[in-house]
């Protein structure tokens, strides 16, 4: 099984004990509805100003705060994510407030979608951090790329740092902002064997600068960019991006 997909078993935990949402589970959020990247998103869906039904896919949507809150405004919303217990989560909790949104298990690195320009808005909702490799975030921006419509909107918040080596939370960083934790050699998810122990990588923390870069190369215009300093780790911060397809080839 690929690094990125061992979100599963901290969705199981969060099921287990009636967690309802990521942001519950890491405490950066006290209900469901107040997710963490709320107020950013509120924000930049005020500067696009799209028609109240407009198609949006949340990708790693999680037990679906973002999504609920999207079809809450009134938009069309699809979200999809790697880990099953996550996705059954999100559709029950849909049920339950009566909002219909279409959830599913997919990988955004290998999305079994092969349709294009389908999309007014895709949003990440902290799931590029996840995917650590260059080769797996090029194929996941590219597809992102792929499903929005010409001058659809990618609406990205990702965590940045401009220097990995003051990283000094679990885990250690390498110079390309790979976070890696040791593990045991039987760990389920795909590992990577350095200095004689078991690696599993985590996250990746990019400088800014490097985050702009690879929007630029997909093929996106930025259309703002603002970095927000993280309130509980001063050498980290969000990086926030409102890009566009371009109109025409
Ligand atoms: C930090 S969590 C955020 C979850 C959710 N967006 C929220 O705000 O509660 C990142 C999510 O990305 C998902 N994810 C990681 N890699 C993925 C991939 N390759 N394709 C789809 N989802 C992925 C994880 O399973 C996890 O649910």
């Amino acid at each position: 099984m690929k690094y990125y997909e061992s979100h599963e078993d901290a969705y199981r935990k969060m099921k287990k004990n009636n967690i309802p949402s990521w942001g519950e589970f890491c405490e950066q959020s006290e209900t469901f509805e107040d997710f963490y990247m709320k107020e950013y998103l509120v924000t930049a869906l005020d500067r696009i100003k799209l028609v109240s039904n407009a198609r949006v896919l949340d990708i790693g949507c999680g037990t679906g705060p973002v999504s609920c809150f999207l079809a809450q405004q009134g938009y069309r919303v699809d979200g999809f994510d790697i880990s099953q217990t996550a996705v059954e989560m999100a559709r029950t909790k849909a049920k339950d407030l009566g909002l219909d949104i279409h959830y599913s298990v997919d990988d955004i690195c290998r999305i079994s979608s092969t349709g294009s320009d389908i999309y007014d808005i895709v949003i990440d909702t902290h799931c590029m951090h996840c995917i650590t490799y260059d080769q797996d975030r090029h194929a996941a921006l590219a597809n992102v790329f792929r499903l929005l419509k010409k001058g659809g909107y990618y609406i990205e918040e990702t965590m940045s740092i401009k220097d990995p080596s003051l990283w000094t939370d679990e885990g250690r960083v390498d110079e390309q902002g790979i976070v890696w934790h040791e593990v045991k050699e039987d760990y389920p998810y795909e590992t990577v064997r350095f200095e004689n122990k078991h690696w599993i990588c985590t996250r990746r923390v990019m400088h800014p600068t490097d985050l702009e870069n690879e929007l630029k190369q997909t093929g996106f215009i930025l259309e703002h960019i603002e970095i927000h300093e993280d309130e509980d780790i001063e050498y980290m911060a969000d990086f926030r991006a409102i890009c566009r397809k371009p109109m025409f080839d």
